[in-house]
């Protein structure tokens, strides 16, 4: 961890008509960090995402990365600039071989200095096609996809929806890879023994508020975010 941050919002508004998606939300990702963004349905969090990955431009409020201003992002500008992201449905050709759907990455910039199926553990399954990839095996592929452009920020909006067991174990590894190459991570997920495995820093949206922002465990014990969110069940 350097200090520096890598991205940042400031003051970032959503609104849509009459809802308020995101009120006020101000938070940096210093680089090389892996950072959990939790909330209850609705809370904003895919919102907050896509606002972050230039998907979408906030009402008000701006994005900074690498200390620029990027009001006037793009998804496809983002990409070109370090940021890379998946979906909550990743998008994989089930008719193609695994390695083919890695290289239909649009943008690379950097070279890459790690093999993204070695990264997702899928290296052997590299000539198969895609569509005999098992669930688990399925949202690795995404993952794979997302980093074979070499982003410097990586945004998982629910990577781990649908697993169970052994493959969100297996995910959080490959989450702890992906951040042990340099690139900074924030990461979306409802499970909360398998984000709090696999975050330094967890921040709680709720009703597009930023309601909290701290260590796994200091989230875990704050009263507020126990009655607003976890429930009692953490
Ligand atoms: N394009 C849109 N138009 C109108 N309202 C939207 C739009 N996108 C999101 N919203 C609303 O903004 C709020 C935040 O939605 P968002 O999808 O960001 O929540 P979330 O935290 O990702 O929820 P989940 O945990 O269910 O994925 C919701 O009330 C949603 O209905
Ligand atoms: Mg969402």
């Amino acid at each position: 961890m350097t200090g520096e941050v890598a991205l940042s919002a400031e003051h970032v508004t959503m609104r849509y008509r009459g809802l308020l998606a995101l009120d006020d939300v101000s938070v940096a990702f210093e680089r090389g960090t892996t950072t959990g963004l939790i909330g209850p349905n609705g809370a904003g969090k895919t919102t907050f995402v896509n606002v972050l990955s230039g998907l979408v431009q906030p009402t008000s409020g701006r994005i900074r990365f690498d200390g620029q201003d990027k009001r006037r992002w793009s998804l496809s500008s983002a990409a070109r600039d370090g940021v890379g992201r998946t979906f909550q449905a990743s998008k994989v050709f089930r008719n193609r071989m695994v390695i083919d759907n890695i290289d239909v990455a649009p943008v690379r910039l950097r070279a890459l200095e790690y093999d993204p199926l070695e990264i997702v553990d899928l290296a052997d399954r590299r000539h198969d096609l895609a569509g005999s990839l098992s669930y688990g095996e399925l949202r690795r592929l995404g993952v794979a996809i997302a980093i074979s452009t070499a982003p410097r920020v990586l945004l998982l909006d629910e990577p781990g929806a649908g697993l169970t067991g052994g493959d969100l174990d297996r995910l959080s590894a490959v989450i702890r890879r992906v951040g042990a190459t340099g690139c900074t991570i924030v990461l979306v997920d409802h499970n909360m023994r398998f984000l709090m495995g696999s975050v330094e820093r967890v921040v709680v949206l709720e009703g597009g508020r930023l309601v909290a922002d701290g260590t796994p465990e200091q989230v875990q014990n704050d009263p507020q975010v126990r009655a607003a969110y976890l429930g009692g069940a953490a």
